[in-house]
């Protein structure tokens, strides 16, 4: 048979037509695919001697969604409804033949045809919502049909997966295929044939939805658990509104509101946040001078100095995935003391059901205590985790340097302290890297990876490829005061800690960037973390609000009291008069004058100040890219997805509209507000971050 397209063959069994899609590396829904099935499903149809067609995939995977590189861009036809239309009303049975994910368009692809079979491995799942969408067609519709409204909205809603064998107890599939999937496939359509059984549309099975008719208490639940669990997403709520429409209008309506919701969710700056985000993930780890194909070094075995809140949380991170690692302390006490808060976290993880008492011990039988250093003689990577003090790091590189082999990476965890100072303790500077974890280093995604002046790419490429393997998000970053995150937020915290001696609150600061979408803002923040952190009681001299509460033990939660009050147990921030008092008081004696404050004037004296300091990060070339710098505030600092960022923000604002601002503040209070020489250039030009080029520091 003639080809039509380079992306979908079809094939004959006899009297089954098999459809083969080859695009990889996923089989997405591009223009090509949806043509090719379109022409190939069409010559079927036409074919006498062809009685039903399997639908299946080339590769590892069958269609794992749409093209998104086509998102945004001016539709090619055929549309997928087109495609859709003409598989479910073939006079001859279509079959889905599904290995790998059917996920997002190749669910809705197989749902359109009459059956689908699957193998015994492979998932369905409507993932769209984690890019700001809904499925766009037909996914909110049909599924209910199938699976249910509560199985839908959990699938749509919360973008969960089903594996085969849930998805027949479900009715998603028909069949699972042991062995080859084609043979299974086109056996299972002879048998329909041969039955004559139906051409069953699930568009027409309303069973399921006549259940849950007038039922409105299901959706009202579902949009309050989702409104907790995904507060301030738009697209969580847009699915269920989806579902809900799926139950009280007819399939056709149904399909006209699913594409309303989809078309608004796709223009929104949600949605582009989402996916902009998606993208950013994965281009931090392109480095400009360190190909992809830079060799690495092999790590098998990793050794941790200090088991304190950072080391016992990066031992916990290579264990996890299976690594041997050796945890070093300075006395017995401290290691038992460190390794039973490992075994705690992974009791409790355990006990929340998401591992078993048996990975506990898996896993704490991989992270070994040693006293002695001379212990890390064969690992592969240090990760240095002491107390944040130059001459101790100093003294710890010096003595690697004598045991570790001459081809272990040396990486320092210091948040602040210059990486090519602690290179220099040693013979071997192109060897030590910054490896920047975030505070519950077991918890927290992000891995900022700091090249210092000597660092050797393979060391980049190596820490980089561990970052993925432990499950980071690593993203490469210069040395400065700060690295990227805690240089951005110094400023933030500038401006914040202005405002609340100029008349505003901490909860009313608090509160604004809570409904921004932070998790909390940054007092209650101050007070989770312990606002002694960096405060020494030899040296304060009540020069910041923060001091004089250290001062008088208000250090934070752990003190039940430190910008806010806490009843004991409790973790409820309660507004406090002793503090107000207390800023009242500093505020005059500085003759500092109170007045209102808006929320709006909270949030750009709060966010543009940091946005600026990104720029000063990119003219400076200590971050690759704008993207880079969002992906730290996202996985690093709580920054809200949906809204892509601090540059991504900022361009939405306009930087010509942050621009003016500045200049307003830095003629009312300071040259301290006067923006960037980048901020100034891209706003006079009209441009945003979006068109910053890549910077050229990092690339020696
Ligand atoms: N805590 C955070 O939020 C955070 C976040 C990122 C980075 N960091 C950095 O991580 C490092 C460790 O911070 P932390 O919060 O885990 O401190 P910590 O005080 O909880 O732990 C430090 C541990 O190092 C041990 N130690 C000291 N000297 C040692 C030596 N010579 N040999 C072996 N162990 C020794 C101490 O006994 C202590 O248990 C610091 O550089 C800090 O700046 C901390």
């Amino acid at each position: 048979m003639a080809k039509l397209t380079d992306v979908v063959n079809m094939e004959k069994r006899e009297e089954i037509a098999v459809l083969i899609i080859n695009n990889p590396p996923v089989n997405a829904l591009s223009s090509g695919v949806r043509k090719g099935i379109f022409d190939r499903v069409s010559v079927a149809i036409e074919d006498v001697s062809v009685k039903a067609v399997v639908i299946t995939c080339a590769g590892r995977t069958f269609i794992a969604g749409a093209d998104i590189t086509e998102f945004g861009k001016a539709p090619q036809a055929p549309s997928l409804d087109v495609v859709f239309d003409l598989i479910e009303n073939s006079r001859k049975p279509v079959i889905a033949a599904v290995h790998g994910t059917a996920l997002g368009g190749g669910l809705e692809t197989a749902m359109v045809c009459h059956y689908r079979v699957s193998t015994a491995t492979a998932k369905f799942g409507q993932p769209e919502v984690n890019l700001g969408l809904i499925p766009g067609a037909g996914g909110t519709q049909r599924l209910p049909r199938i699976v249910g409204v509560q199985k839908a909205i959990d699938m749509c809603a919360g973008g969960t997966q089903v594996v085969a064998e849930e998805a027949l107890k479900e009715g998603l599939i028909d069949k699972i295929v042991e062995g080859d999937l084609l043979t299974g496939a086109v056996n299972f359509a002879r048998k329909i044939i041969a039955e004559g059984r139906p051409l069953r549309k699930i568009r027409e099975r309303n069973e399921k939805i006549e259940e849950v008719k007038g039922k409105r208490e299901i959706f009202e639940e579902a949009r309050k658990t989702f409104g907790k669990t995904k507060r301030g997403f738009d697209a969580p709520q847009a699915n269920i509104d989806a579902v809900e429409a799926a139950v009280n209008m007819s399939f056709e309506d149904g399909l006209k509101k699913e594409r309303e919701l989809f078309i608004k969710l796709m223009m929104g700056s949600q949605s582009a946040a989402q996916r902009y985000v998606f993208f950013a993930e994965r281009e931090c780890v392109k480095i400009p001078d360190v190909s992809a194909e830079t060799p690495q070094r092999t790590i098998n075995k990793v050794g941790v100095v200090g088991a304190g809140t950072m080391g016992g949380g990066i031992a916990m991170c290579c264990a996890n995935v299976g690594l041997p690692v050796k945890i070093m302390e300075v006395n017995r006490q401290l290691l038992d003391k460190g390794l039973g808060i490992c075994r705690r976290n992974y009791e409790n993880t355990a006990s929340r059901g998401r591992i078993t008492m048996d990975d506990v011990e898996k896993r704490m039988a991989l992270i070994q205590g040693t006293l002695s250093l001379e212990d890390f003689a064969d690992v592969d990577l240090v990760i240095e985790a002491v107390y944040e003090n130059m001459d101790l790091k100093k003294e710890i590189f010096a003595n690697l340097d004598k045991i570790c082999k001459s081809e272990a990476v040396l990486g320092t965890n210091t948040s602040g302290l210059n990486v090519n100072e602690i290179a220099s303790a040693t013979l071997r500077p192109e060897n030590v890297i910054g490896l920047h974890f975030f505070s519950p280093a077991n918890v927290m995604r992000l891995l900022e990876v700091v090249r210092g002046e000597k660092t050797a790419k393979n060391v980049i490429a190596t820490s980089m490829a561990f970052g993925r393997r432990i499950q980071k998000i690593p993203v490469l970053v210069g040395v400065c005061q700060g690295f990227v995150g805690n240089r951005m937020l110094r400023q933030r915290g500038r401006e914040t800690q202005k405002m609340i001696l100029e008349g505003a609150t901490p909860q009313q600061i608090d509160r604004v960037f809570f409904d921004f979408g932070f998790p909390m803002g940054p007092f209650a923040m101050g007070d989770l973390a312990g606002l002694d952190i960096g405060w020494n009681k030899t040296t304060s001299e009540g020069e910041t609000l923060r001091d004089r509460l250290c001062e008088i033990g208000r250090l934070g939660q752990k003190t039940n009291a430190g910008y806010y009050d806490y009843q004991p147990g409790s973790r409820t921030p309660v507004p406090s008069t002793l503090v107000e008092k207390m800023i009242k008081e500093y505020a005059a004696e500085k003759n500092i004058s109170q007045r209102v404050i808006t929320d709006d004037e909270i949030l750009e004296k709060s966010l543009y100040p940091m946005i600026d300091e990104g720029a000063r990060i990119l003219e400076e070339g200590i971050a690759i890219r704008p993207s880079d710098i969002d992906v730290i505030w996202i996985y690093g600092y709580g920054w809200p997805v949906y809204r892509g960022g601090p540059m991504f923000y900022a361009d939405l604002v306009g930087l010509n509209k942050i621009y003016d601002r500045m200049l307003e503040f830095q003629a009312k209070e300071g040259d301290f507000w006067k923006p960037s020489a980048l901020l100034e250039k891209l706003a006079k030009e009209g441009k945003g971050f979006k068109d910053f080029r890549l910077g050229s520091r990092l690339t020696h």
